[in-house]
């Protein structure tokens, strides 16, 4: 594998999941911290109270990531702390953020900011959260507050993280807060998290005219067909539909899939939430198109289902999320988007793999996780070698952190975290990482 100069290696965190700090420096409680307290939600009711300790701890992180030697770090603000209370500005957590900033600036690390990674503000939540239409509002105060106090230092930004995992698992399957199970509440709140997106973008150029590179990060996955029978067919398209096209189609290309306009209508009442000129917003060009990508989807039919679909048996080879290692399949999906979707740049904003680690005398041999990175970059290097213009990658995560509703039960760092002392341990794979990123690639 191979990467030219231009290509930027990255790693990627998310405020709620690494920072602690609950309720000090002025912050409020976010939505993760009541589902957090709610027996049955959260692993062992594990919490992000402390977490990594980051609040504290942010400069000794620096000091890792410089230590990889990547370029960039990709990291959320946490809205509570910016805005503790509806329509108040909390100085005090701003600051942190521009700290933040400013010190992995001087590092010679360029900041990567998501504005929302699923940490809604309490107060916003009680008000309806995305569910209405006012959220684009509050969303609006933050996205200006940080572009004002921010950009000058920002290299690029990402106003949302997977509006799929915080619309749907938060407000359709209820496995992410706040914990609702309505589809027609799931859809308005992905529509005004994309509706929200749209203005920031269109705000930060027209507005601000600022030059730093704006778009947002969708979790995709290709889905495949147990069988070509005509049933398992329409249940990948319905799969697809759910996961990728209801947030690629309005993104790109302006409208929201009409089949699956269709076939949600058994439960979403009404479209009337989307108003004239909303498609036109939420379809606003960006600079680049952010990716996570961790595993693809296999499904049959099933008619137990609401949308007629359901996981199906793989024999692949699976990580400790039990999610399948699918670097292949990460090829198809990149494939797709340049045909159907967008010749935008592409930034890898996440990859990477929970696995059940060990520390053993200071080591943590984590042979899967070390494969797993290399299968996808490889996969990275091989795309760009077909012109497929992969601009950057950022690997999820730095380090072990609180994995929402697995708790602390799963690690995805490459740096190994002990939740008692706070000590951070350098796995193989963030040797290895630090490897390539220094060679720009391998010698294959
Ligand atoms: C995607 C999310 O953005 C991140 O918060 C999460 O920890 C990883 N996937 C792993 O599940």
């Amino acid at each position: 594998m191979h990467f030219n100069k231009s290509f930027v290696f990255g790693t990627a965190t998310s405020s709620y999941q690494i920072e602690g700090a609950r309720l000090e420096g002025g912050r409020t409680l976010s939505i993760w911290d009541t589902f957090c307290d709610t027996p049955g939600k959260v692993y062992q009711q594990h919490n992000g109270s402390v977490a990594c300790d980051h609040y504290y701890r942010f400069e000794e992180d620096i000091q890792q990531i410089k230590k990889l030697g990547v370029e960039t770090y990709r990291f959320s603000v946490s809205w509570p702390r910016i805005f503790p209370e509806k329509g108040v500005l909390n100085a005090e957590g701003m600051d942190f953020y521009k700290k933040l900033t400013k010190r992995l600036r001087e590092e010679g690390i360029k900041p990567a900011i998501t504005l929302y990674h699923w940490d809604l503000p309490l107060w916003a939540h009680e008000e309806g959260g995305w569910v209405n239409r006012e959220s684009v509002d509050w969303f609006m105060d933050l996205a200006k507050v940080c572009f004002q106090e921010l950009d000058a230092e920002v290299d690029s930004w990402i106003t949302h993280n997977e509006p799929w995992c915080a619309g749907f698992l938060g407000y359709h399957q209820g496995f992410h807060a706040p914990g609702h199970t309505n589809m027609d509440e799931a859809v308005k709140a992905v529509h005004h998290m994309l509706l929200s997106h749209g203005k920031a973008v269109q705000y930060l150029k027209n507005e601000l005219q600022s030059k730093t590179p704006i778009g947002i990060t969708l979790n995709l996955s290709p889905i495949y067909a147990k069988t070509d029978s005509a049933n398992d067919q329409l249940a990948a398209n319905n799969a697809d539909g759910y996961s990728n096209r209801w947030f690629l189609d309005p993104v790109f290309k302006g409208q929201y899939p009409v089949d699956m306009m269709n076939l949600f209508s058994k439960y979403v009442h009404s479209y009337d939430f989307i108003k004239a000129g909303d498609m036109e917003i939420i379809s606003t060009s960006c600079d680049f198109f952010g990716i996570n990508y961790y595993s693809r989807g296999i499904v049959e039919f099933s008619a137990a289902n609401d949308f007629l679909h359901r996981g199906a048996h793989s024999d692949y080879e699976k990580t400790g999320m039990g999610w399948d290692i699918a670097p292949e399949e990460f090829k198809d999906l990149i494939r797709r988007l340049r045909q159907e979707y967008t010749d935008l740049p592409i930034y890898i904003t996440e990859n990477g793999a929970a696995f059940d680690d060990v520390l053993e005398n200071g080591r943590v041999h984590d042979h899967g996780r070390v494969d797993y990175i290399e299968k996808h970059l490889q996969a990275v290097s091989d795309l760009n070698d077909e012109g497929m213009n992969i601009e950057g990658y950022y690997l999820w995560s730095l380090m072990d952190n609180f994995e929402w509703s697995f708790g602390y039960d799963k690690r995805f760092g490459i740096i190994y975290v002990d939740f008692d002392s706070q000590e951070r341990i350098w796995k193989d794979s963030a040797y290895r990482y630090a490897e390539i990123v220094k060679n720009r690639g391998t010698n294959n």
